[in-house]
């Protein structure tokens, strides 16, 4: 576990393989400088061993003293030297050169593609998180609200009408609501008198000819009533009892008013699951002269 750890080497094998060609050319040179000194020496050694020595003086070739003969074969070797270095092993000339060069140019070419891939993946990260923010910028600033008026055996309405008369729950519906988009099926709009001021109505029906006032905004189905309220960062479920029980697995919050009485109707209100809703704000309403139930302002959320 703890054994020597192999070096890797720190070094490009192609540099690696220049610097050797380097040192090699380095020592061809000075090997070549030594022959040429040597050969100097020699020669001169060799003219004072027969002139001044007189060793072979006798010895003669075509006529000519053999130190001359043996100087040539000498200086024949060192030119032989000379050539070697400078022209058979040449092993660092234009040939070498191009080699080197295409080696260079491919590698960069393959350093150039990984590049490319990295670059492309890298931006469709950053593609995939923008269209991530938004999604989640657009989905947490909508908060979508059901409003509801329930009694304690959940009834909302009988025949098409509200069940009770509580002037503070109106007025905290009107500025709950106001300035938003208000969801709500054909029924609960016909219910009204006409439509509420400073709110757009989406209205959901399957009616296809379905006639509503200018501005009514006409749907066919709760997903269409959303978008068409998309803009809105809080959107409003009104009712009724139809369209509730539908985006009771949507909504974000619940505004409840719960009406401390049981009271007889053919609509209701689901029933709220406190696996799925926290009580977030509880607010009591005593019975007054304006007011024959007591009422709690009751806020959910969903957990
Ligand atoms: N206490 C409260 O806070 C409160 C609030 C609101 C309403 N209310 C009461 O609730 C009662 C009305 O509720 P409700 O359940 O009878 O009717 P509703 O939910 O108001 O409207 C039902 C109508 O909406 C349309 N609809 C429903 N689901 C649809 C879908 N998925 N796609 C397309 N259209 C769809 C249909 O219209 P078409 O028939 O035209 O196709 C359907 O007949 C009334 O008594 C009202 O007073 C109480």
């Amino acid at each position: 576990m703890f054994g020597k750890k192999k070096a890797s080497p720190q070094i490009d094998k192609d540099q690696l393989e220049l610097i050797e060609n380097a040192q090699k050319r380095i020592k061809q040179k000075k090997r070549l400088y030594i022959h040429f000194v040597i050969f100097l020496i020699g020669a001169v050694f060799l003219i004072l061993a027969n002139t001044v020595l007189g060793i072979g003086k006798e010895f003669t070739i075509l006529g000519k003293e053999w130190f001359l003969f043996a100087i040539l074969i000498w200086l024949f070797l060192f030119v032989y030297h000379v050539f070697n270095v400078f022209v058979t092993q040449k092993f660092m000339g234009k040939a070498w050169e191009k080699q080197q060069l295409d080696k260079l140019v491919s590698k960069q070419q393959v350093r150039i593609e990984k590049l490319k891939a990295s670059f492309v993946k890298e931006e469709t990260l950053i593609a995939q998180s923008k269209v991530y923010n938004e999604i989640k910028s657009n989905t947490k600033r909508s908060e979508l609200t059901i409003i509801v008026a329930a009694a304690e055996n959940d009834a909302i309405g009988k025949g098409n009408k509200l069940i009770w008369h509580l002037s503070d729950d109106l007025k905290r519906f009107k500025s709950l609501t106001n300035g938003h988009h208000i969801i709500m099926g054909r029924k609960t709009f016909e219910s009204f008198p006409k439509p509420l001021p400073n709110r757009t109505h989406v209205v959901i029906t399957r009616q296809a000819d379905y006639k509503a006032p200018d501005g009514v905004i006409l749907v066919n189905s709760l997903e269409d009533a959303i978008d068409a309220a998309r803009s809105d960062n809080q959107p409003f479920i009104i009712g009724g009892g139809q369209i509730y029980k539908q985006a009771m697995s949507i909504a974000d919050k619940i505004e409840l008013t719960r009406v401390h009485h049981d009271f007889e109707a053919d609509t209701y209100f689901p029933k709220i699951d406190p696996t799925v809703w926290k009580e977030t704000a509880n607010t009591f309403h005593k019975k007054d002269e304006n007011h024959d139930y007591e009422f709690s302002f009751i806020t959910y959320e969903r957990k």
